[in-house]
């Protein structure tokens, strides 16, 4: 039998309607229905209009139905760039850098990302799996149905494969979906101190080709930084990946503009994220190409560093989706809420771009346009229901969740009002 449920009467029906991503001014469009209704059968969309509509086809009886009065819907949120496995917490480094530290200073004399290193490499896969399931539970009360995950905690064959198993198992036992994403290159491990060359022959031939493999990984990422791995060094990978047949992602131009936006769109990578400092050029380049630039707006905020230009990228044409980069130490924070406040109030970026960038945007950065971000017919079944009536009060409450509801392929997976 059909399993079917029915959400009607929604104030509004936001469906950011598309099949592939948005670029500069369609960012604005929300196509939004008022008074709206979906449903969803075996966890696919199959009608979405205006409630009157819907109800006169598929009547009352026999389908269950959640009343949205006075309720905005939206697509559930897709989370395209985060590190939510790790071992270990680095609340010490962060009132250092309260004190004055430097993010890069601090990693270069062993704390930062190494001290994650040491935890994840210390940690079991039950451990990682509990912590893991903790952060999707939370990322799910703020209206995330897609996740993607990075490793790069481990900088070794074992402990990289045991994040990426770690995110298989995750996503077959929540319902959050996971993507997962190889980051072998995002730092160089200390036995290694001095040949950052040597380490990426090692990731390129002896650990990618494992991944590759095993299909461990649908996405390669490199971080692209000075005193991380060059341009160079970068590239020789992610051609590799390529190669190998993974997509590919840059963290590129955080810090200091070397030139990785540039090198995303000569690459064709699917995204390259953070961009605080990419060029003018490297900016029209990514929306020549068509690369999303993945902006993420907590990590500036945490680490005090000036925001990526994302008002000035979607004037150029470029696509933006939004992030929380959760990790353990540049911003731990999984809230979506906060990371749209950021968007809206520091980068003036729209409330409607933002919520483009927070779905069918970041769908496009893990390349799943065409089945998730947006609510059409044929799309996976995955649905926010806020307590408010309006999409706007995501940022104008400020930082807290105002989701009610998650459906995740058609069935309730999330309810704040039980
Ligand atoms: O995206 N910039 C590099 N990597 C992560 C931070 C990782 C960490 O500090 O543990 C990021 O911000
Ligand atoms: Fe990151």
């Amino acid at each position: 039998m059909k399993k079917s449920i029915m959400i009607k009467n929604a104030s509004q029906l936001v469906t950011c309607s598309g099949s592939r991503a948005k670029q500069g001014k369609a960012m604005a469009d929300l196509h939004i229905i008022e008074d709206g209704a979906l449903v969803v059968e075996n966890g696919v969309i199959t009608a979405v209009g205006k409630s009157s509509e819907v109800l006169s086809r598929f009547g009352q009886s026999g389908i269950e139905s959640i009343d949205a009065t006075a309720k905005a819907v939206l697509p559930g949120f897709v989370d395209s760039h985060t590190h939510f496995v790790f071992g270990g917490y680095r609340a010490e480094e962060f009132s250092w850098r309260l004190s004055g530290d430097d993010y890069m200073e601090i990693m270069n004399r062993g704390g930062g990302i190494a001290s994650t290193v040491k935890a994840t490499r210390e940690a079991t896969r039950e451990e990682l799996i509990a912590f893991g399931r903790k952060r999707l539970d939370s990322m799910l009360s703020f209206g995330v149905t897609t996740v993607e995950g990075k490793s790069g905690y481990g900088l070794d064959e074992e402990t990289e494969i045991k994040q990426l198993e770690v995110m298989e198992v995750l996503d077959r036992v929540h319902a959050v979906d996971v993507v997962k994403t190889f980051l072998g290159a995002h730092a160089i491990p200390l036995n290694f101190k001095g040949r950052a060359d040597h380490y990426i022959d090692y990731v390129a031939n002896t650990v990618l080709p494992k991944i590759s493999h095993r299909n461990l990984a649908e996405f390669c990422d490199v971080f692209c930084e000075k005193g991380v791995f060059s341009i160079e060094q970068s590239k020789r990978l992610l051609l590799k990946a390529k190669d190998l047949g993974f997509k590919v992602k840059l963290h590129a131009d955080e810090i200091f503009p070397l030139g990785g936006a540039e090198l995303a769109a000569d690459l064709g990578a699917i995204s390259a994220d953070h961009l605080l400092q990419a060029s003018d050029k490297g900016i029209v380049k990514m929306a020549e190409e068509g690369v999303i630039a993945t902006l993420l707006p907590g990590t500036a905020f945490s680490l005090r560093e000036p925001y990526a230009r994302g008002r000035y990228m979607i004037d150029q044409g470029c696509a933006v989706a939004l992030a929380t980069d959760l990790n353990p130490g540049s911003c731990f924070s999984e809230s979506v809420p906060l990371v749209h406040a950021l968007a809206t109030l520091s980068m003036d970026i729209t409330i409607e771009e933002a919520i483009t960038a927070l779905t069918i945007n970041g769908a496009a950065a893990v390349d799943r346009a065409d089945k998730i971000g947006s609510l059409d017919v044929g799309k996976d079944g995955d649905v926010v229901i806020l307590e408010f009536p309006s999409y706007k009060f995501i940022p104008y409450h400020t930082g807290v969740s105002c989701v009610e509801k998650v459906i995740k392929n058609g069935k309730l997976v999330f309810d704040k009002s039980r």
